[in-house]
């Protein structure tokens, strides 16, 4: 019988490596043999000699079976029925879970503002979506979380909804109830899946938002990588105990989004970043916690600046916040997120994960959260406001509320795979849109592929250029065209 503190996976890519063996299999450079001198600099020859193909007897072929062995750990720890890792990120999460809800009926009930990996994965699996917007806090121009009561009028216009989607916690670090949103869907006899990228290590802490699971989640997508530490694109999903979702579907769904070569490197982090989770997450979170609440006290005193906290509780849809997600309110300073966030890199080389208008959001990982590395990020802020003082105040753009979204015309992968016109942007209004584009703030789409693109919308996602805002989502990424569906197909 495993424990937690056993990593079975990395224990068996370590053995195989340490026997010596004679490489006659992919990958070429066959540990590191073959391998550039770039390549050793950057990977270094342990990372060589431990990338390790699929299909070896005794690591995950055969029994016992390693590979399993650490995935079965891996669903212990989160207490899910069942885990997968993933290879591809939590996007990979995000388009295999489509496709499992498209093998239920193709109707699915989805928060507006979900990640675009959700959006290809409809596109992929042909889903015929309903939209839930979630609450926007016009202050900040931030989009938060889905109300019960939203999530139930999306519901009851979509009576044969196979699934409902829900974003928690947000980039911000709000987190939605996520306990009652799951009554909702079940009352409806639908299964609740929840986007939980940015929170897989809720789990692992008392004092963090009650994790998506252990609220009743059916499937839990999750980005390990974020903030618990795997290395960059591995991820996990997970199955709930009496999910409504079957092992066997999600299983097949997983294999087809992703690569027959998993990498051994990503799928032994997750083992090994489960392992320190399970063992140390609640002491390593509690050391973080409490370091970042002393860092957002020395912030507050910095002229201008303000930091998110459990004042987010005021917006209706947020019914908990994440603290390991410092979000740095700018507003006070005259200035942007953006522009702050462009200065801390160049004045202290200190990076930050995101930056709007408003705010600009630091990132700690379950086991940084030091004091020496406040420290750096306080100092790095610091020199960046004192630049700031040097540059003549800019002008605060304005934030408008977005329109609603235009009508649907078809479904998001009829849209894309129909023939398409490049149109230029101001002749676009009444076309059905091939792309999607979301405006930041606050960062809803505000049109998918299959709908129509109105004259509302248009001029807002406009208005928002010549405020200082940006769009995603465009494949001309300067906006003087747009792909829409085909008048002559
Ligand atoms: C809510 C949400 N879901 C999914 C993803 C995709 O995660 P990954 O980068 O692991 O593919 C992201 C990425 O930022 C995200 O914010």
């Amino acid at each position: 019988m495993l424990n937690q503190d056993q990593t079975p996976y990395v224990d068996a890519l370590l053995e195989f490596a340490q026997s010596d063996p004679g490489r006659f299999n992919v990958p070429g450079h066959q540990g590191g043999i073959g391998a550039d001198e770039a390549l050793h600099l950057l990977v270094g020859q342990t990372g060589l000699t431990n990338d390790i193909p699929a299909l070896i007897e005794g690591i995950d072929v055969g029994r016992p079976n390693p590979f399993q062995e650490a995935q079965q750990l891996a669903a212990d720890a989160w207490g899910a029925e069942r885990t997968w890792f993933l290879i591809n990120g939590a996007s990979q999460g995000n388009q295999a879970m489509c496709l499992a809800v498209a093998h239920r009926g193709p109707e699915i009930v989805i928060q507006r503002n979900v990640h675009s990996s959700v959006v290809d994965g409809m596109i992929m699996a042909g889903l015929k979506p309903t939209f839930a917007a979630p609450e926007v806090d016009p202050d900040l121009g931030v989009a938060h979380c889905l109300t019960p009561d939203v999530l139930a009028e999306a519901l009851d216009r979509c009576p044969n909804a196979s699934a409902a989607v829900i974003v928690s916690p947000t980039y911000f670090g709000a987190a939605a109830d996520v306990a009652s949103l799951a009554r909702v869907a079940h009352s409806r006899g639908v299964p609740l899946v929840v986007d939980e990228a940015w929170g897989a290590h809720l789990h692992f802490h008392p004092g963090l938002p009650r994790d998506a699971l252990d609220s009743g989640a059916d499937l839990v997508i999750s980005s390990t990588h974020k903030i618990v530490g795997s290395l960059t694109q591995s991820a996990m999903l997970h199955l709930g105990r009496n999910s409504r979702f079957e092992a066997e579907i999600i299983d097949r769904c997983i294999s087809m989004t992703e690569s027959t070569s998993p990498n051994s490197l990503l799928c032994g982090s997750l083992d090994a970043a489960r392992r320190q989770a399970a063992i140390h997450g609640e002491q390593m979170l509690g050391e973080t916690i409490e370091v970042l609440s002393e860092t957002r006290d020395e912030l507050r005193r910095i002229d201008g600046i303000d930091v998110l906290d459990h004042s987010l509780l005021e917006n209706e849809s947020v019914a908990d916040w994440d603290p390991l997600r410092l979000t740095i309110d700018v507003r006070g300073t005259g200035s942007t997120g953006y522009r702050i966030a462009h200065l801390a890199r160049e004045m202290a080389n200190v990076n930050l994960e995101l930056a709007s208008d408003t705010v600009a959001v630091a990132v700690f990982g379950m086991s940084t959260g030091t004091a020496a590395r406040a420290r750096r990020l306080v100092d790095g802020l610091l020199a960046a406001l004192a630049r700031l003082e040097a540059t003549p105040p800019e002008s605060k753009p304005e934030f408008a509320l977005p329109p609603p979204w235009g009508p649907t015309e078809m479904t998001p992968r009829d849209a894309f795979l129909a023939s398409h016109d490049v149109v230029a942007f101001r002749d676009a209004e009444g076309r059905i849109s091939a792309e999607p584009l979301a405006t930041y703030p606050p960062g809803i789409p505000n049109v998918l592929p299959g709908e129509i693109l109105t004259r509302e919308t248009l001029d807002f996602i406009t208005d928002s250029i010549d405020h200082g805002g940006y769009v995603r989502g465009a494949a001309d990424r300067e906006l003087t065209t747009l792909r829409v569906v085909s008048s002559n197909p």
